[in-house]
Protein backbone atom coordinates (compact mmCIF):
# COMPACT_ATOMS: atom_id res chain seq x y z
CA UNK A 1 0.00 0.00 0.00
CA UNK A 2 1.07 3.50 -0.85
CA UNK A 3 1.80 6.69 1.59
CA UNK A 4 -0.62 9.65 0.91
CA UNK A 5 1.69 11.35 -1.93
CA UNK A 6 1.92 7.76 -3.97
CA UNK A 7 5.02 7.13 -2.98
CA UNK A 8 6.35 3.18 -2.06
CA UNK A 9 9.59 2.74 0.65
CA UNK A 10 12.01 0.84 -1.67
CA UNK A 11 15.60 -0.22 -1.66
CA UNK A 12 17.10 3.59 -0.96
CA UNK A 13 15.05 4.15 2.26
CA UNK A 14 15.96 1.43 3.81
CA UNK A 15 20.21 1.67 2.55
CA UNK A 16 19.69 5.10 4.23
CA UNK A 17 17.60 3.49 7.26
CA UNK A 18 20.92 1.11 7.77
CA UNK A 19 22.99 3.82 7.26
CA UNK A 20 21.56 6.24 9.72
CA UNK A 21 21.53 3.24 12.68
CA UNK A 22 24.44 2.61 15.40
CA UNK A 23 26.83 0.65 13.52
CA UNK A 24 26.50 -2.87 13.92
CA UNK A 25 28.04 -4.69 17.05
CA UNK A 26 31.05 -6.99 15.61
CA UNK A 27 30.10 -10.28 16.89
CA UNK A 28 26.42 -9.73 15.13
CA UNK A 29 28.69 -9.21 12.01
CA UNK A 30 30.77 -12.30 12.86
CA UNK A 31 27.62 -14.16 12.77
CA UNK A 32 26.70 -12.71 9.17
CA UNK A 33 29.61 -13.57 8.32
CA UNK A 34 29.98 -16.72 9.80
CA UNK A 35 26.54 -17.72 8.51
CA UNK A 36 26.52 -17.06 4.84
CA UNK A 37 29.14 -19.11 3.48
CA UNK A 38 27.52 -22.54 5.32
CA UNK A 39 24.76 -21.82 3.94
CA UNK A 40 22.39 -21.07 7.58
CA UNK A 41 19.65 -18.95 7.39
CA UNK A 42 19.25 -16.49 10.05
CA UNK A 43 17.41 -13.29 10.15
CA UNK A 44 17.55 -10.32 7.82
CA UNK A 45 19.77 -7.47 9.44
CA UNK A 46 16.39 -5.29 9.24
CA UNK A 47 14.43 -7.48 10.56
CA UNK A 48 16.89 -8.24 13.52
CA UNK A 49 16.67 -4.32 14.20
CA UNK A 50 12.82 -4.82 14.71
CA UNK A 51 13.05 -7.40 16.52
CA UNK A 52 15.56 -5.47 19.02
CA UNK A 53 13.28 -3.12 19.67
CA UNK A 54 10.52 -5.05 20.51
CA UNK A 55 12.99 -7.03 23.14
CA UNK A 56 13.56 -3.87 24.77
CA UNK A 57 11.96 -4.01 28.00
CA UNK A 58 11.28 -7.79 28.11
CA UNK A 59 12.58 -9.86 30.99
CA UNK A 60 11.83 -13.17 29.80
CA UNK A 61 11.75 -14.30 26.32
CA UNK A 62 11.73 -17.98 24.38
CA UNK A 63 13.03 -18.38 21.27
CA UNK A 64 12.17 -21.42 18.82
CA UNK A 65 15.12 -21.55 16.61
CA UNK A 66 18.50 -20.65 17.60
CA UNK A 67 20.97 -21.76 14.62
CA UNK A 68 24.24 -19.31 15.22
CA UNK A 69 22.47 -17.23 17.53
CA UNK A 70 21.90 -14.00 15.39
CA UNK A 71 18.55 -13.54 16.42
CA UNK A 72 18.83 -13.75 19.97
CA UNK A 73 21.86 -11.84 20.19
CA UNK A 74 19.62 -9.20 18.84
CA UNK A 75 17.39 -9.47 21.26
CA UNK A 76 19.92 -10.35 24.32
CA UNK A 77 21.91 -6.83 23.51
CA UNK A 78 18.48 -4.93 23.63
CA UNK A 79 17.35 -6.45 26.63
CA UNK A 80 18.00 -5.24 30.11
CA UNK A 81 21.28 -7.48 31.61
CA UNK A 82 18.73 -8.41 33.73
CA UNK A 83 16.53 -10.03 31.53
CA UNK A 84 16.44 -13.93 30.37
CA UNK A 85 16.58 -15.98 27.11
CA UNK A 86 15.47 -18.95 26.55
CA UNK A 87 16.15 -20.56 23.41
CA UNK A 88 15.42 -23.76 21.48
CA UNK A 89 17.43 -25.59 18.80
CA UNK A 90 18.04 -29.41 18.60
CA UNK A 91 21.51 -28.72 16.41
CA UNK A 92 24.15 -28.40 18.94
CA UNK A 93 26.75 -28.12 16.80
CA UNK A 94 24.72 -24.86 15.34
CA UNK A 95 24.48 -23.99 19.39
CA UNK A 96 27.95 -24.22 20.15
CA UNK A 97 29.03 -22.11 18.03
CA UNK A 98 26.41 -19.42 18.85
CA UNK A 99 27.93 -19.62 22.56
CA UNK A 100 31.04 -18.29 21.27
CA UNK A 101 29.27 -15.20 19.71
CA UNK A 102 27.24 -14.75 22.90
CA UNK A 103 30.71 -14.64 25.13
CA UNK A 104 31.99 -12.51 22.35
CA UNK A 105 29.36 -10.17 22.52
CA UNK A 106 29.65 -10.24 26.52
CA UNK A 107 26.72 -11.61 27.34
CA UNK A 108 26.85 -12.81 30.65
CA UNK A 109 26.63 -16.89 30.80
CA UNK A 110 23.54 -17.98 32.65
CA UNK A 111 21.28 -15.46 30.80
CA UNK A 112 21.05 -17.63 28.09
CA UNK A 113 19.71 -21.03 28.19
CA UNK A 114 20.02 -23.47 25.45
CA UNK A 115 17.63 -26.35 24.91
CA UNK A 116 18.74 -28.79 22.52
CA UNK A 117 16.03 -30.81 21.49
CA UNK A 118 12.90 -30.21 19.03
CA UNK A 119 10.94 -27.98 20.57
CA UNK A 120 7.22 -29.50 20.40
CA UNK A 121 9.06 -32.23 22.26
CA UNK A 122 10.97 -29.92 24.72
CA UNK A 123 7.39 -28.10 25.14
CA UNK A 124 5.55 -32.00 26.01
CA UNK A 125 8.48 -33.10 28.27
CA UNK A 126 7.90 -29.91 30.61
CA UNK A 127 11.05 -28.75 30.65
CA UNK A 128 11.46 -26.21 33.60
CA UNK A 129 13.12 -24.02 31.45
CA UNK A 130 10.33 -23.81 29.37
CA UNK A 131 7.73 -22.94 31.98
CA UNK A 132 7.47 -19.38 31.51
CA UNK A 133 5.87 -16.99 32.04
CA UNK A 134 7.65 -15.08 28.61
CA UNK A 135 6.54 -11.89 27.40
CA UNK A 136 7.80 -12.17 23.96
CA UNK A 137 8.67 -15.10 22.53
CA UNK A 138 10.46 -15.59 18.65
CA UNK A 139 9.66 -18.14 16.32
CA UNK A 140 11.52 -19.32 13.60
CA UNK A 141 12.31 -22.90 13.18
CA UNK A 142 10.19 -25.35 11.15
CA UNK A 143 7.39 -23.57 8.93
CA UNK A 144 5.34 -26.41 9.23
CA UNK A 145 4.55 -26.54 13.43
CA UNK A 146 4.60 -22.92 13.79
CA UNK A 147 0.81 -23.26 14.54
CA UNK A 148 1.75 -26.02 17.18
CA UNK A 149 4.64 -23.81 18.62
CA UNK A 150 2.47 -20.89 19.06
CA UNK A 151 -0.31 -23.05 20.98
CA UNK A 152 2.35 -24.46 23.19
CA UNK A 153 3.54 -21.14 23.59
CA UNK A 154 -0.05 -19.46 24.83
CA UNK A 155 -0.63 -20.83 28.31
CA UNK A 156 2.79 -19.37 28.65
CA UNK A 157 2.18 -16.10 28.02
CA UNK A 158 1.61 -13.32 30.46
CA UNK A 159 -0.73 -10.83 29.20
CA UNK A 160 0.71 -7.80 26.58
CA UNK A 161 3.56 -10.59 25.96
CA UNK A 162 4.38 -10.25 21.96
CA UNK A 163 4.77 -13.34 19.64
CA UNK A 164 7.04 -12.83 16.81
CA UNK A 165 7.35 -15.10 13.75
CA UNK A 166 10.02 -15.06 10.89
CA UNK A 167 9.82 -15.70 7.27
CA UNK A 168 6.23 -15.36 7.56
CA UNK A 169 5.41 -14.41 3.60
CA UNK A 170 8.23 -17.01 2.41
CA UNK A 171 10.09 -14.91 -0.12
CA UNK A 172 6.39 -13.97 -1.80
CA UNK A 173 5.75 -17.72 -2.10
CA UNK A 174 2.80 -16.68 0.54
CA UNK A 175 0.73 -13.61 -1.26
CA UNK A 176 1.09 -14.91 -4.31
CA UNK A 177 3.89 -12.55 -6.20
CA UNK A 178 6.08 -15.62 -6.76
CA UNK A 179 4.48 -18.82 -7.71
CA UNK A 180 5.19 -21.25 -5.19
CA UNK A 181 5.92 -25.06 -5.80
CA UNK A 182 2.98 -27.56 -5.52
CA UNK A 183 4.67 -28.99 -3.17
CA UNK A 184 6.06 -26.45 -1.26
CA UNK A 185 4.21 -27.49 2.30
CA UNK A 186 5.92 -24.23 3.94
CA UNK A 187 4.13 -21.68 1.59
CA UNK A 188 0.75 -23.42 2.55
CA UNK A 189 1.67 -23.78 6.13
CA UNK A 190 2.67 -20.03 6.87
CA UNK A 191 -0.39 -18.97 4.73
CA UNK A 192 -2.75 -20.52 6.65
CA UNK A 193 -0.92 -19.22 10.03
CA UNK A 194 -0.49 -15.88 8.68
CA UNK A 195 -4.60 -16.34 8.13
CA UNK A 196 -5.38 -17.71 11.35
CA UNK A 197 -3.26 -15.41 13.91
CA UNK A 198 -3.75 -12.35 11.97
CA UNK A 199 -7.97 -13.03 12.90
CA UNK A 200 -7.10 -14.51 16.14
CA UNK A 201 -9.31 -13.04 18.80
CA UNK A 202 -6.46 -13.57 21.58
CA UNK A 203 -4.20 -11.71 19.62
CA UNK A 204 -3.52 -8.09 17.89
CA UNK A 205 -1.79 -9.20 15.25
CA UNK A 206 -0.08 -7.40 11.86
CA UNK A 207 2.37 -8.64 9.48
CA UNK A 208 5.15 -6.05 9.14
CA UNK A 209 6.90 -6.01 5.21
CA UNK A 210 10.45 -6.28 6.54
CA UNK A 211 12.87 -9.12 5.86
CA UNK A 212 11.04 -11.81 4.78
CA UNK A 213 7.44 -10.85 6.55
CA UNK A 214 7.79 -10.47 10.42
CA UNK A 215 4.58 -11.29 11.74
CA UNK A 216 4.12 -9.15 15.17
CA UNK A 217 1.09 -9.96 17.53
CA UNK A 218 0.25 -9.24 20.96
CA UNK A 219 -1.32 -11.02 23.21
CA UNK A 220 -4.62 -10.20 25.27
CA UNK A 221 -5.08 -13.06 27.45
C1 LIG B 1 16.01 -20.28 10.37
S1 LIG B 1 17.08 -21.09 11.48
C2 LIG B 1 17.03 -20.06 12.91
C3 LIG B 1 17.73 -18.76 12.70
C4 LIG B 1 17.86 -17.93 13.93
N1 LIG B 1 16.58 -17.65 14.54
C5 LIG B 1 18.52 -16.60 13.56
O1 LIG B 1 17.85 -15.73 13.01
O2 LIG B 1 19.71 -16.46 13.83
C6 LIG B 1 16.08 -22.44 11.98
C7 LIG B 1 16.68 -23.31 13.05
O3 LIG B 1 15.65 -24.18 13.52
C8 LIG B 1 16.27 -25.35 13.95
N2 LIG B 1 15.27 -26.41 14.07
C9 LIG B 1 15.02 -27.42 13.21
N3 LIG B 1 14.06 -28.21 13.71
C10 LIG B 1 13.68 -27.66 14.89
C11 LIG B 1 12.74 -28.03 15.87
N4 LIG B 1 11.95 -29.09 15.72
N5 LIG B 1 12.63 -27.27 16.98
C12 LIG B 1 13.43 -26.17 17.13
N6 LIG B 1 14.34 -25.78 16.23
C13 LIG B 1 14.46 -26.51 15.12
C14 LIG B 1 17.33 -25.61 12.90
O4 LIG B 1 18.33 -26.47 13.44
C15 LIG B 1 17.81 -24.21 12.57
O5 LIG B 1 19.02 -23.92 13.21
Amino acid sequence: MKGDRGYEIGRIDRDWIEEAAAPLHPALAAIEAAAEPAGIPILDRESGRVLAVLAAGRRRICEVGTAYGYSTLWMALAQDPGGSIVTIDPDRARTDLARGFWRQAGIAIGRITVVNAPALEAFSAADPALAGPFDLVFIDAIKGEYHAYLEALVPRLVHGALVVADNVLWSGRVAGARAADPDDESATALRAFDRALLRDRRFEATILPVGDGLLVAAYRG
